[in-house]
């Protein structure tokens, strides 16, 4: 499970997060929704050690992140799988390179079990034929689907998703968002996931939250955060129909 308790996180001259806590519990998937800029991206990486919030703790299974040295961030990264927002592959490495960069980093594997496994993730994501294709030489969607194969290629126990649909057309996000759901329901994988899509939302959460005025001001189950009265849901629709309204459609 991870836990953030009352994390406080501003760049300088400028607060991010304020007192922001949420449970993200084992083998389910839970959304966080908000606006654009209000520090989805932030939270995630405070919790995968790459940004240090100021205050508050964040623990996974148990360990905590916030105050953790170097050695004990390396430990706590292992059990975590990060797909960056837009995917994010290193441009000068080839997919196959890409995919197996964790486990290089890692030095958890020998070169033969390193290829075996990269072999056997790009199968999973449908991705295999495209081994020794460069990022440049990818769709947006293709990219992605890469992107998800690095993720889980440690295994991990955790996989974190910034805004895994961003940019991409229908299909492309069809055929990611059944790929999150699968990951969940066949290996039981904890997702934290961060985005404003709504439709991916109502496919894949278990639980949303909502990430407002710098902290989660509301959560609830799937079936809940669309009722009509949800904070959730007049975020979601209400807003964008009021804004419709006031510009007169
Ligand atoms: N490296 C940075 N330095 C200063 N401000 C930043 C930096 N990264 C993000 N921010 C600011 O922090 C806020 C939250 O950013 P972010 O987490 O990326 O938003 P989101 O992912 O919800 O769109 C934004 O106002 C953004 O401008
Ligand atoms: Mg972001």
């Amino acid at each position: 499970m991870i836990r953030a308790r009352d994390v406080h996180f501003s760049f300088p001259g400028r607060e991010v997060l304020h007192e922001l806590t949420i449970d993200v519990e084992e083998s389910l998937t839970t959304v966080i929704v908000g606006r654009s800029g209000i520090g989805k991206s932030v939270f995630l990486k405070c919790i995968t050690g790459l940004l240090r919030p100021q205050a508050g703790s964040i623990t996974i299974d148990g360990e905590e992140v916030v105050n953790a040295g170097r050695a004990e961030l390396r430990s706590i990264r292992r059990k975590i799988g990060m797909l960056f927002q837009e995917g994010a592959l290193f441009d000068s490495l080839n997919v196959k390179e890409n995919v197996a960069f964790p486990l290089v980093y890692h030095k958890s594997a020998t070169p033969r079990e390193i290829d075996m496994k990269v072999d056997s993730y790009l199968d999973l994501v449908g991705m295999r034929d495209s081994a020794t294709s460069m990022p440049q030489e990818l769709s947006g969607g293709m990219k992605r689907k890469v992107a998800i194969a690095r993720a889980m290629i440690l295994e991990p126990r955790y996989l974190l998703y910034d805004e895994p649909t961003s940019g991409l057309d229908p299909a492309s996000s069809a055929i990611v968002e059944s790929m999150i759901k699968r990951l969940q329901e066949e290996r039981a994988i904890t997702s934290l996931v961060v985005t404003h899509d709504i439709d991916l939302t109502r496919f894949i959460a278990d639980r949303i939250a909502l990430l407002e005025d710098q902290r989660i001001i509301a959560q609830a189950g799937r079936e809940d955060g669309f009722r009509e009265d949800s904070p959730i849901y007049v975020h979601f629709i209400k807003n964008r129909e009021r804004i419709r309204a006031e510009n007169g459609y």
